[in-house]
């Protein structure tokens, strides 16, 4: 049965990256014969500024209803400072879609990338299980008195049991399921005492559920500290929302940057319900139209959409496609080569295995 791949390009860097997705995708649907069915979806800053639309009810119906899994660029435009729209739709596709588990890996494809002293790829590998449904991210909250001396803001810190629990047996389920021994829970209970105190709580409860995985705990700054004085250590991270999102883009600068950095958005590991895939990066705005972005960690996300849609095998063929034209320099600037956008696009795709 056709599986249909929603495409969201977005904005800034985000349609050029996805132009050159869309072209990896094609390239399996037409050597292959992947029975993808590919539809542009078109949402953003742009459509936005045109008529108002931001996610409407009728999209986001026809993608939980027919589509197999949605590829995003980035959202976010300069020309609309608010980014009310922004939130929309992603948050309307992550929390619509009840993607609670935000899967980035952090894996460096190439010894040139790793910007740490002494440190080759093989130590730059693990995975973070970021939460993706709750948090500061629902944006509780209110501002009182706003614009005077008194004024009040406010974003609550929503932390649920069902919450925290999914998101932490889903770290230990792929931890199992990928023989690792440790799984790292980063919070800051020395501060939140209760938010993450449950986090905590939870934690203990579920890694005792897994016999031969050792739950260990470490305060998100710290962790921030060991991840660039030696990453070895750490293959599964679990952690909130935020937190989630800030380690990975330390995460992204260990892999050789953002433009190195893919992830899924799913409700859990298994398919068959319609998940989110998009790099970590955002719209880039300052490298928008100069075909200078970095289209690899579009694809490493595309390699994490096939495998979800159970295209096995895909992710790391191209991973290690992209790890070959990384240390043949057939590669943006940003990762030391001197193609643009396309060029490497293109080259990429040239060495893409046949079989
Ligand atoms: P950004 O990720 O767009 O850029 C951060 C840095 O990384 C910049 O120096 C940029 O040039 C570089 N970079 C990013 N992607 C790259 C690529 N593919 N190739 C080469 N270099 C790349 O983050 P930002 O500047 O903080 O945010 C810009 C906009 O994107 C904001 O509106 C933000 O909210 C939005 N954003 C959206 C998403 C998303 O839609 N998933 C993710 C992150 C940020
Ligand atoms: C990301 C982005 C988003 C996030 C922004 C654009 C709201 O930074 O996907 O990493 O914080 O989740
Ligand atoms: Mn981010």
């Amino acid at each position: 049965m056709s599986k249909l791949i929603a495409l969201i390009a977005g904005d800034g860097i985000g349609p050029e990256v996805v132009l050159q997705a869309t072209r990896l995708l094609e390239w399996y649907r037409d050597k292959h014969g992947y029975d993808l069915g590919l539809w542009r979806v078109d949402l953003g800053a742009d459509r936005f500024l045109r008529d108002g639309t931001t996610y409407p009810q009728d999209i986001a119906e026809r993608i939980e209803g027919e589509a197999s899994a949605v590829l995003l660029g980035a959202i976010g435009d300069p020309r609309v400072p608010s980014l009310d729209y922004a939130r929309d739709i992603l948050f309307g596709l992550r929390f619509g879609l009840d993607l609670y588990a935000n899967v980035r890996p952090v894996r460096a494809l190439s010894d040139r990338l790793v910007p740490l002293k002494g440190r080759v790829a093989k130590d730059v590998n693990f995975v973070v299980f970021r939460e993706n449904t709750e948090g500061v991210y629902v944006n509780i909250g209110g501002q009182f008195k706003r614009g005077t001396v008194d004024e009040v803001a406010i974003n609550e810190d929503i932390n649920t049991r069902k919450g925290v629990e999914r998101i932490i047996v889903a770290a230990f389920e792929y931890a199992k399921a990928h023989g690792h021994e440790v799984v790292h829970m980063a919070d800051k209970s020395n501060a939140m005492r209760h938010a993450h105190e449950l986090w905590q709580r939870v934690f203990v409860e579920v890694a005792a559920r897994y016999p031969g995985i050792i739950g260990k705990h470490v305060y998100v700054d710290a962790l921030c500290l060991y991840l660039v004085q030696d990453p070895t250590p750490f293959k599964v991270i679990v952690t909130n929302n935020l937190f989630g999102d800030i380690v990975t883009d330390l995460g992204a600068a260990l892999q050789g940057g953002l433009g190195m950095a893919g992830s899924a958005n799913v409700h859990s590991a298994v398919p068959g319900r319609v998940a989110m895939f998009e790099p970590v990066h955002g719209s880039a705005p300052a490298l928008a139209g100069r075909d200078v972005a970095n289209p690899f960690a579009a694809f490493l996300t595309v390699g994490m959409l096939l495998e979800h849609l159970g295209y096995a095998g895909q992710e790391a063929r191209i991973e290690r496609t992209v790890a070959e034209a990384i240390d043949a320099r057939q590669c943006t600037r940003d990762v030391g080569g001197e193609l643009g956008t396309a060029a490497a696009a293109d080259a990429f795709l040239a060495r893409m295995p046949t079989a």
